[in-house]
């Protein structure tokens, strides 16, 4: 359908310096440029203020450019630690803000996707469930793929990704992610 270049809003849910799953991410930031994906970190979430109803209609600056941000991409890629079974506190706050007001809400019908990564056997399974659940209640359109990273201190050293079998299984939620997004033709594929 089209060559062009998918620019992707890509949000790890962990503020930790030395975070495995900003490491996934980072990976991704790679292999999404071999596959015409173009992700852009957001960086900001450690200083996003805590998500206040009050504010929904008038928000914070902080608020507003992540809705900008959010809106302006064509979709949003999330890669999430777990937090006692569950979704990081930071994390949720962002995306309970890009969900209001529901009427223009920035994540309505934006195409998204969820992946995780822990040091345990688990691999933030649920944690990454749970931002498919809300990402889908706030009304973006979600890519039914899971890709959860287990043992993740064994697969990534010294901030890279380096395990060969998760970096094929990153490639293969990201091709999906364009095709949710353009299609599946990519006319210099083709020729
Ligand atoms: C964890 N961790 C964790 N892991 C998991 O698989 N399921 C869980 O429920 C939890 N719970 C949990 C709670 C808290 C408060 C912490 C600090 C940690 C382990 C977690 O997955 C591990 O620390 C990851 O390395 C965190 O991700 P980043 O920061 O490396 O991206």
């Amino acid at each position: 359908m089209t060559d062009r270049i998918v620019r992707v809003l890509a949000i790890s849910g962990s503020l930790r310096r030395d975070s495995y799953n900003t490491a996934i991410l980072n990976a991704a930031r790679e292999i999404g440029a071999e596959l015409g994906l173009e992700l852009e970190p957001y960086e900001e979430l450690a200083t996003l203020p805590h998500f206040n109803q009050d504010r929904e209609a008038d928000p914070p600056v902080q608020v507003a450019e992540l809705r900008r941000r959010i809106a302006d991409a064509d979709a949003v890629f999330v890669v999430t630690p777990e937090y006692n079974h569950s979704i990081p506190g930071a994390l949720k706050d962002a995306l309970d803000w890009a969900s209001r007001p529901r009427e223009s809400a920035a994540l309505a019908e934006k195409p998204a996707a969820a992946i995780g990564a822990s040091t345990s056997a688990f691999g933030a399974a649920w944690a990454q469930a749970e931002v498919r659940k809300v990402l889908a209640a706030a009304g973006a359109n979600v890519l039914d793929r899971e890709l959860p990273v287990t043992g993740v201190h064994g697969r990534v050293v010294n901030g890279e990704l380096v395990d060969e079998e998760t970096r094929e299984q990153l490639h293969g939620v990201l091709e999906e992610l364009r095709v949710h997004v353009v299609g599946r033709t990519r006319s210099w594929l083709t020729v």
